[in-house]
């Protein structure tokens, strides 16, 4: 699928890392970008940027802290109202949180921001991306997942919190999500897949310092650009090689085997129950 001028695609967590580097790509490509940001300075900051960088003036700026589920409802509202069309929604915003928050709805915010956010944004806008086939959609996993179990007696991590317990078990809800989203979507000319981008030297963990700054000062001659970091997500939205492949989890760009928990059917549809019923998808 070529990206061009009159395409459509929106970007979450698009003023900083792996997001903004793709939300570059895909204005410099010539497409309009919608750019899903929780902060307004930084993401207008990030904005001119962009605009200068690739002399495409069509992004526009959405705020919403995606953490919180009435700001993800209303900031897909506005985007089904601004775009009756959408080629990409790239899931990328994400964060670990350290020590323990709980959102306004009453969950776990690296829960409500890595999973339900791309959840139930995902689920607003699948209208949209129906009528817009092929359409494609491309969730910013980790191999993370490969630590993570869901915690389905305690999906909030009231009884034992840590910030990677936490992060892994979103980041497996995300590849569960893709992969189950892939099949509710069979046939539609709709894709689901999810991607590692690799370990990146981004502002992630930012506001965790003491926990990741260390890991990421020593490890930092081993961590990959933003730009290499985003090739795999660009690419994946963007080539026609990969069209129609759907509910892959992708590393380099390549199609790779998650972890056993990842496959497991069983649990991607109890999830999604449970998804729906703490986000309640217009639709659903
Ligand atoms: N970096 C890595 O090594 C790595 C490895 C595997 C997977 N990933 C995944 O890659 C994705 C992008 O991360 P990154 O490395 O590019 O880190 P990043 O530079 O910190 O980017 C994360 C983006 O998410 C936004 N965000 C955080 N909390 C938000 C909220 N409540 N509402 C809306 N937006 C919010 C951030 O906005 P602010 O700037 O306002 O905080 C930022 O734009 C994440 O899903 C992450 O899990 C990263």
């Amino acid at each position: 699928m070529s990206i061009e001028e009159g395409s459509t695609c929106v970007v979450t967590g698009a003023n900083s890392g792996i997001g903004k580097v793709a939300a570059a790509e895909f204005a410099r490509m010539g497409a309009r970008v919608v750019m899903v940001c929780r902060n307004r300075e930084k993401g207008r900051t990030a904005l001119v940027e962009i605009c200068q960088a690739t002399g495409n003036t069509q992004v526009e700026l959405m705020i919403a802290d995606l953490s919180e589920m009435e700001q993800v409802r209303a900031t897909a509202a506005r985007i089904r109202d601004r775009y009756p069309h959408i080629d990409v929604l790239l899931n990328n915003a994400g964060a670990i949180h350290r020590p323990r928050q709980v959102t306004s709805d009453g969950f776990e915010r690296t829960f409500a921001l890595n999973h339900l956010a791309p959840f139930l944004l995902t689920l607003e806008l699948e209208p949209v991306l129906r009528a817009s086939a092929p359409s494609r959609i491309v969730t910013v996993a980790s191999d993370a997942h490969r630590r993570g179990r869901i915690h389905f007696d305690d999906l909030h991590l009231e009884r034992k919190y840590s910030p990677l317990r936490a992060y892994a078990q979103s980041k497996l809800a995300n590849v569960l999500f893709a992969r189950e989203m892939a099949r509710r979507l069979e046939g539609s000319g709709v894709t689901s897949n999810a991607v590692h981008p690799g370990a990146v030297a981004t502002g992630f963990g930012r506001n965790n310092r003491d926990l990741l700054a260390w890991l990421v000062r020593v490890g930092a001659r081993f961590l990959r650009t933003p730009e290499e970091g985003a090739r795999t997500l660009v690419w994946l939205a963007t080539e026609d090689s990969v069209e129609g492949a759907t509910g892959g989890y992708y590393v380099d760009e390549k199609l790779r085997k998650p972890s056993k928990a990842a496959l497991d059917d069983e649990a991607a549809t109890r999830l999604w129950d449970l998804s729906l019923e703490m986000t309640r998808p217009s639709a659903s």
